[in-house]
């Protein structure tokens, strides 16, 4: 079978969801070590920030993330068209939302999503940051969290992207059959919760400045 036709069975699809999944994950991780440099002092995230683009790694990382992005995305809006579609047929009169995993899937999504576009336009472009200067990673990060509305704002999209992962590694680990899939996803979400919020929390109690 030829990857397009392989791309349009359910399984296929689900694949390429667990895929792309993976990849924006260990994006994710390694997103969430780089920022607990900033406990290293000050400039150590700067110094680092600066590495990543001395070396190169920045634009082929937009790349990859954006194409993860977009497959992740219509991978799941066709499963859920699919779904719906399969439902309408045989169960005329029941909900067409799906249950509570699958609507806590969707709206987390959208959550994440927006978030990224927020976030981008703060720390990345710079224009909704208190500091903005490209550069000052540390300054920027500081000036943010300063702030108990953006502070808000982060915590809500690290704790829709908690539940994101831990339903999403429950799901993938189950169906590759290992039997603590809920464990690992349960884990993984409580990692990268704890590891981003530390960074708000640290400015906000005066441990980072
Ligand atoms: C407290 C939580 C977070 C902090 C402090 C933080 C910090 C940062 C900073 C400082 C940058 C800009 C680096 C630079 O361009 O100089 C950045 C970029 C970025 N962050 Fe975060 N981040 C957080 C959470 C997240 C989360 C949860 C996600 C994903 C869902 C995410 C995804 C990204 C992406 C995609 C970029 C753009 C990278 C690029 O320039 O290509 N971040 N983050």
């Amino acid at each position: 079978m030829d990857t397009i036709a392989l791309y349009r069975t359910t399984v296929g699809k689900k694949a390429v969801m667990a895929v792309t999944g993976a990849v924006l994950l260990l994006y994710v991780v390694v997103h969430m070590l780089g920022n607990l440099t900033i406990f290293s002092g000050p400039g150590a995230i700067d110094g680092y920030g600066r590495w990543l683009r001395e070396v190169g790694v920045v634009w082929p990382t937009r790349v990859a993330l954006l194409v993860c992005v977009a497959l992740h995305f219509l991978a799941a809006y066709q499963l859920t068209a699919r779904a719906r579609r399969a439902r309408g047929r045989y169960e005329h009169r029941r909900r067409v939302q799906g249950g509570y995993a699958a609507r806590t899937m969707r709206w987390g999504g959208v959550i994440i999503a927006l978030f990224v576009v927020y976030h981008l336009l703060d720390l990345t472009a710079g224009w909704l940051n208190p500091n903005g200067v490209p550069g000052e990673i540390h300054a920027n990060v500081v000036a943010d969290f300063r702030h108990w509305y953006v502070v808000l704002a982060y915590a809500v999209a690290v704790l829709a992207l908690g539940f994101h992962v831990r339903h999403g590694v429950w799901s993938a680990t189950r169906t590759l059959g290992v039997a603590t899939s809920r464990v690992i996803g349960l884990g993984a979400a409580v990692v990268i919760c704890a590891g981003f919020l530390s960074v708000p929390f640290a400015v906000v109690t005066g441990l980072v400045s």
